[in-house]
């Protein structure tokens, strides 16, 4: 497997790093800073002996190097700073992940492409758009990190280990997120059944602000760790056409009665990227939310003139 990362910042070099230690293919970074990339994954070559990984892990500057790559994340583009809404990035980032876009499907008009740059789910549908490939072959990473949070907050609320908690988020990444309480379980056990309402509510409010918690804290940037492993889990299954259901940004053709819009709902990733979207069942409430979040990201794809 040939696995490219377009930004060495934070989240694409934290993504790198994992990606090679979990052995999962020749890793290549690139940036546009120059020598910056370089210098990270020679870093990170240089971990290997200790952490006791094989595989090449290269920087570049030059699309060139990214040729026949398999899978491609893209983590390009500013992040937020304290105040600001995931779509306030939106028109900046849009041409940063326009011109990237454009040279990966020159380069690798066969891969996959994973999508990290907020606001992730418009900047996903951008990139579909931009690289004319099959909306299968174009995803975005957001329900991994949303449901991962989730499932930290009610492993730390109940004193548990997160090994089993399992949690469905869905809706877009932002503040329309719909997190399912009555789809997330503790040992198979549903959260409804071990939490009082006003305590789940106060998790799925947590949650929904997971990102901005961060970036409050950080003040100069936005979350890296649980977005990177996110991303990584997400090359891992695509990686070994491991089929699991993840939720991710995928584009709808009337799922849940929503059509044109790409949006987070539970996928099946393998190796030739959405193989499937479960459309699983929703209440009225919940089926309310999950078309609200859609709305929002439609008026942000309307932005971007589509
Ligand atoms: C977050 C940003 C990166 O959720 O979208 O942390």
């Amino acid at each position: 497997m040939k696995i490219s990362v377009i930004g060495a910042g934070n989240v694409g070099a934290t993504t790198a790093f994992l990606i090679a230690q979990k052995e999962l293919g020749d890793v290549t970074m690139l940036d546009i800073v120059e020598d910056m990339p370089q210098g990270k994954a020679l870093d990170m070559s240089e971990a290997s002996p200790v952490e006791l990984y094989d595989g090449a892990v290269t920087g570049t500057n030059d699309y060139e190097d990214l040729a026949d790559s398999d899978v491609v994340v893209v983590t390009s583009g500013l992040p937020r700073k304290p105040g600001m809404t995931r779509e306030d990035l939106l028109q900046q980032n849009a041409e940063i992940v326009g011109s990237v876009v454009q040279n990966v499907a020159q380069v690798a008009p066969n891969c996959i492409l994973i999508v990290v740059s907020n606001p992730l789910d418009i900047m996903t549908y951008h990139a579909w758009k931009i690289s004319g490939f099959p909306t299968e072959r174009v995803v975005g990473q957001a329900g991994v990190l949303d449901s991962s949070r989730f499932r930290y907050f009610i492993a730390d609320e109940l004193d548990v280990s997160v090994e089993d908690i399992s949690a469905t988020v869905l809706g877009g990444h932002g503040d329309t997120m719909v997190p399912l309480p009555r789809y997330t379980t503790v040992a198979g056990i549903s959260i409804t059944e071990l939490m009082d309402a006003p305590v789940i509510e106060r998790l799925v409010e947590r949650t929904r602000n997971g990102g901005a918690e961060i970036v409050n804290l950080l003040k100069t940037g936005s979350a890296f760790y649980a977005p990177a492993a996110s991303v990584a889990q997400m090359v891992e299954t695509i990686a070994k056409d491991k089929k699991r259901i993840l939720p991710c940004s995928a584009y709808l053709t009337g799922q849940f009665g929503i059509h044109d819009v790409y949006i987070g709902v539970p996928v099946k990733l393998g190796a030739a990227g959405v193989e499937d979207i479960l459309e699983i069942p929703l209440t009225d409430e919940e089926k309310q939310a999950l078309t609200r979040s859609a709305n929002t990201y439609r008026d942000g794809i309307a932005l971007l003139g589509y």
